[in-house]
């Protein structure tokens, strides 16, 4: 079992080690209890989606002591600033567009040129994000399928030893996932209702804002968003070798791969290495992308998720 510690400045100093060394520490918000790792570290971040046992990679929230330090990985518009201004720390997180040299991984983004930005006003876990002095990516802390934690012993009876240590602040006061909103286009869009309403934005911003159906039929919807992302080379799964003009993606030992997911056929870090080696290789040098078998167990079932959804007929 993990332990499980109160939150004292000492505790926040061992989880902030722990996350710097790519482990996950469990940290309470003001919503829920949030899994983190670090951020930039894509085989910690792999290892998120191995302990919720996700079957597709759901882009992550990315966790901030305050908004200076949202504000070096991404761009922020006048109207996040507004929001932001308004709303955090708080129960709200914006969708934003990463600056160029935005180090967060590209597990953490799904592939999307965007990621999701939060500033908590839980005064322990904004210490845990100051202390540790990176980014951490944190969905609730539970399995997949499961409800979201709101006490520390919620966590512990549902992750057991999937997560290295646990900090315990007693229950969340809100006990409902953040309000997540879509900044990087024109028209600000609620792609998931949370704690912050419609209604306290628009009080905010003077106007209307989109509210996404959460419908999967609906383009905005964050699961569809990611079936919409894709190389723009053709993907082809499954494939024993390359044909003539693809690029081949290997995995295990196979032979004469352009790149290789994992040499050692580890599919945590097959998946750390997913996102970035299809955008490396998505190259007009190459007809298509070729990608070896994986095998649909674990952390393979969401690499082929992934990879099924590259595969799909384009739009
Ligand atoms: O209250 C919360 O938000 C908690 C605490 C720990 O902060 N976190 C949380 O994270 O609920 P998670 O991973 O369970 O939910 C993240 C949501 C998903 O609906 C995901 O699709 C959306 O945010 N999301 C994240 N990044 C996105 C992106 N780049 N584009 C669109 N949607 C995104
Ligand atoms: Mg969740």
């Amino acid at each position: 079992m993990p332990s499980v510690l109160n939150l004292t400045s000492e505790n926040i100093e061992k989880a902030a080690t722990a996350l710097r060394a790519g482990e996950l520490v469990a940290f309470p918000t003001e919503t829920v209890y949030g899994l983190g790792a670090d951020a930039t570290n894509a085989r910690a971040v792999a290892k998120i989606y191995e302990a919720k046992n996700r079957p597709s990679f759901n882009p992550l929230i990315v966790h901030f002591p305050d908004v200076e330090h949202v504000s070096q990985m991404a761009h922020m518009s006048p109207v996040a600033n507004q929001l932001a201004a308004h709303f955090w720390p708080g129960a709200i997180s914006f969708v934003l567009s990463r600056k160029p040299e935005c180090p967060i991984s590209k597990l953490v983004s799904a592939g999307l040129p965007t990621f999701a930005a939060r500033v908590p006003a839980q005064a322990g876990a904004q210490n845990l994000f100051r202390v540790a002095g990176i980014p951490i990516a944190a969905p609730s802390a539970n399995r997949s399928g499961r409800v979201s934690p709101t006490l520390a012993s919620h966590v512990a009876d549902d992750l057991r030893d999937k997560v290295d240590l646990i900090l315990d602040d007693g229950p969340c006061t809100i006990g409902l996932e953040s309000t997540v909103i879509d900044l990087s286009g024109k028209i600000p869009t609620i792609l998931r209702p949370g704690g912050v309403t419609q209604e306290d934005i628009e009080d905010v911003l003077k106007r209307q804002v989109i509210v996404a159906s959460s419908n999967t039929e609906s383009p905005k919807s964050p699961g569809m968003l990611l079936s919409h992302y894709a190389p723009s080379l053709p993907v082809r799964m499954n494939a024993e070798c390359a044909n003539a003009g693809e690029a081949y993606l290997g995995f295990r030992d196979t032979p004469h791969a352009e790149m290789n997911l994992s040499i050692s056929g580890n599919l945590m870090e097959a998946a750390a290495n997913l996102f970035a080696c299809l955008h490396d290789l998505d190259d007009p040098r190459w007809t298509g992308i070729a990608v070896a078998p994986i095998p649909e167990r674990s952390l393979g079932r969401a690499i082929n998720d992934r990879l099924r959804r590259a595969c799909a007929p384009r739009a």
